[in-house]
């Protein structure tokens, strides 16, 4: 018997039954190949089927050839995409769950294009879209016939290919919300003006696509509740639309969500960072459209946590609950939840890296905390060791004790050794930036695996070659991670100079005046000129690169962008640090040469990156035994690369 009665109640859905309350909601991975589902793709999310989901709903699916908003995007615009969906849609059943298709058209929020030039734009209107500075072409009206017929073409392919359903996307400023909103809508036409002609162009999708599949097939719509950015949709618009749909009488139900692709204040509730707090805060407008309709609601949004969706559904704020990266996290949450095992679930921690990450970046899904996903066929199972060795791994940052876990698994005789009194490495430190506690669950998910797997820790303990030697392992793992890079700096010996791990361990007193010089341009930089800030100091942040953040999820730095400029933080691009003195900090242009001289400063600290701690590295340069390195100690880096290297040589040895 489950404790959690509600979540893994079954419902239906028209005429589907989902087996519970748990969603994998639409999310682009870019493992379709040229358009098309991939064996990748059917891994990935036959993975979360068998890991029991019970409704999974597939990325956007293109209705349209101007509806290629990505260069890595799924096509329903012909019929040879109907052997790849089928073989998608057997592998979800197979393991029970229930799949829906998404039909999309992103309007004028386009992203990229296969080829490097810039694909026209198409909206209700030509109101530019401030994210992706497209300037949109209005529809023509036999544009708009094309595009609708679009739709339910798209559909009649997923019936066709053994989809349960499918979700029209009028969420996040796409198509259909371009024209419902009277702001990005200025027709004069019947697709203009007052509310019915706005809804129109909605209403014709729907219909189309209920014409096209009947009955007897799921047809769903995903809208935002409010689009959270200037001149976006608001929740009395939203649920004006949701209730004359609702008494039409044609959907089955409505997948509530937050945000918008067309503002950068609302693109980070597409997939909001850590920031914003794992409570379900999305639930509430959830609430307020099923006070409004018969037909289940679903909801998603940091919903990262069993309970909290337990919560939601047993309030009766929501039907279902979308718990996506939850489940790029952990694809067997659904089944440790339902039998209880809650602390093995390795929860999200919303940190964008690898996930959403990596989809702006045109890369496949990951997931900085388990790198198998987006990597089940060469990492999805793990084999056992044909005989079992005596490991010894030195250093329990990330990659230590994933290399751990992964080779205690495999039945190896693992010890890890930590140099500390803690299990963490720099992770102990990413933590204590403002707003970042949530990053300490990787520790947290980490130290929980290596326990389950039987790994043997010794902590206090630095591992030296006399150790090796006593300890006679028929392998070494290094991963002795990285210390603060510190470059020489002219009149170094005058000013008060400081590095960004002493002030996050209080151990610098930085007075009231700061420049911060930001070589790496990540978390950092932005993380420690909030903290000063917020300590009351003058606080210039100077950045070797374009802008704070550079490297870091745009919705993270975005969102910390608006943070320090609330709290006064002038930042200066472009600028790389060459010296100080007892009140100067001297920069130098990295274009245009020139000196840049920042007066007044107490203290100058340095968040110039990390260089990869060697030493044990080094004295065994010459030792004959099996090492490997990985980790910031092979090469400084972030977590991401630590665990994925952990991963790999934990499957190795
Ligand atoms: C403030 C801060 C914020 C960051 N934010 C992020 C972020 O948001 N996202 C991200 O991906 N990355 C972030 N990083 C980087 C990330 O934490 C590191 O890349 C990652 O921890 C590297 O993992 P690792 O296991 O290789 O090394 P480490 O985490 O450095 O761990 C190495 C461990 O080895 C131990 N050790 C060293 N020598 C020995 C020895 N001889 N014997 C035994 N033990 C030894 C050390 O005590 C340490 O615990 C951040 C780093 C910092 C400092
Ligand atoms: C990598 C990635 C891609 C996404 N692509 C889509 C998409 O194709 N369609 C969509 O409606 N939402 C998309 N989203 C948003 C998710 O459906 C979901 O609303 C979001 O991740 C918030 O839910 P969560 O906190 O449970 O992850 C995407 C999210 C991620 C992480
Ligand atoms: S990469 Fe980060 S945000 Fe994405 S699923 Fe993993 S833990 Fe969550």
């Amino acid at each position: 018997m489950t404790a959690l009665p509600n979540l893994f109640s079954p419902i239906k859905v028209g005429r589907a039954t989902i087996r519970n309350r748990i969603m994998s909601t639409g999310h682009d991975t870019v493992l379709p190949h040229a358009g098309k589902v991939s064996d990748e793709l059917i891994a990935y999310h036959e993975a979360r089927a068998r890991g029991g989901v019970g409704l999974i709903v597939i990325q956007v699916s293109a209705v349209h050839e101007t509806a290629r908003y990505s260069s890595h995007m799924l096509m329903a615009t012909t019929d040879d995409a109907i052997p790849g969906y089928r073989r998608l849609t057997e592998a979800i059943h197979r393991h029970g769950a229930t799949a829906f298709g998404q039909l999309f058209h992103p309007g004028r929020e386009i992203m990229d294009s296969s080829d490097g030039t810039i694909q026209p734009s198409f909206s209700a209107s030509s109101f530019p879209a401030d994210r992706f500075h497209t300037q949109p072409a209005p529809m023509a009206r036999r544009m708009i016939r094309e595009v609708v017929t679009g739709y339910a073409a798209g559909a009649q392919r997923m019936k066709t290919a053994g989809f349960d359903g499918v979700e029209i996307v009028a969420s996040h400023g796409y198509l259909p919300a371009q024209f419902l909103n009277k702001r990005t809508n200025a027709r004069t036409d019947e697709y203009g003006g007052p509310f019915e002609n706005r809804l129109r162009f909605l209403r014709e999708v729907v219909t189309a696509i209920r014409g096209a599949v009947g009955r007897d097939f799921v047809v769903g719509l995903r809208i935002s509740g409010e689009e959270m950015g200037h001149d976006g949709l608001e929740l009395v618009e939203s649920l004006e639309a949701i209730v004359a749909l609702e008494a039409d009488g044609q959907l089955d139900y409505y997948n509530v969500i937050a945000g918008s692709s067309a503002t950068l204040a609302g693109a980070i509730h597409i997939v909001p960072p850590m920031i914003v707090e794992a409570t379900g805060y999305v639930a509430p407008f959830a609430a307020a459209v099923k006070a409004k309709v018969k037909r289940p609601v679903f909801v998603g949004g940091r919903i990262n946590q069993p309970q909290v969706a337990e919560r939601i559904v047993a309030s009766g704020q929501a039907d279902v609950c979308g718990m996506t990266r939850a489940m790029i996290a952990d694809p067997e949450m659904p089944n440790k939840a339902r039998e209880g095992r809650l602390d093995d679930i390795r929860a999200c921690i919303a940190c964008n890296q690898a996930c959403i990450g990596h989809f702006h970046l045109g890369v496949p899904i990951s997931c900085i905390q388990r790198p198998e996903t987006g990597r089940e066929l060469s990492y999805g199972t793990r084999t056992k060791a044909a005989s079992p060795r005596r490991i010894l791994i030195a250093g329990g940052g990330p990659a230590g004790m994933k290399a751990a876990a992964v080779a205690a698994e495999r039945g190896h005789d693992v010890t890890l050794y930590e140099r500390s009194g803690q299990l963490g490495g720099q992770v102990l430190l990413a933590q204590l930036l403002p707003g970042r506690t949530e990053f300490g669950g990787l520790v947290t998910n980490l130290v929980r695996e290596v326990e389950r797997m039987g790994v043997r820790v010794v902590r206090n303990t630095e591992v030296t070659p006399p150790l090796i030697e006593r300890d006679k392992p028929d392998a070494v793992i290094l991963a002795t991670g990285a210390h603060p890079r510190i470059p020489p700096l002219e009149g170094a010996e005058d000013g008060h100079v400081v590095n960004a791990w002493q002030v996050l361990r209080g151990e610098a007193n930085v007075g009231k005046s700061v420049v911060i010089a930001d070589w790496r341009s990540d978390w950092i930089g932005m993380g420690l000129a909030e903290k000063l800030a917020r300590d009351g100091c003058r606080v210039r942040l100077a950045i070797n690169g374009y802008m704070a953040g550079e490297l870091i999820h745009r919705y993270v730095r975005d969102q910390w962008a608006g943070t320090l400029h609330k709290l006064g933080v002038e930042t200066i691009p472009y600028a790389r640090v060459f010296g100080v003195d007892a009140t100067n900090v001297y920069l130098q242009h990295t274009t245009a040469g020139d000196p840049i001289i920042i007066e007044n400063v107490d203290t100058l600290v340095l968040a110039q990156g990390h260089e990869r701690e060697a030493t044990l590295a080094d004295a065994l340069e010459d030792w004959p035994g099996e090492l490997h390195l990985i980790g910031d100690c092979l090469n400084a880096r972030t977590a991401e690369e630590a665990v994925l290297e952990g991963l790999k040589v934990g499957t190795r040895v």
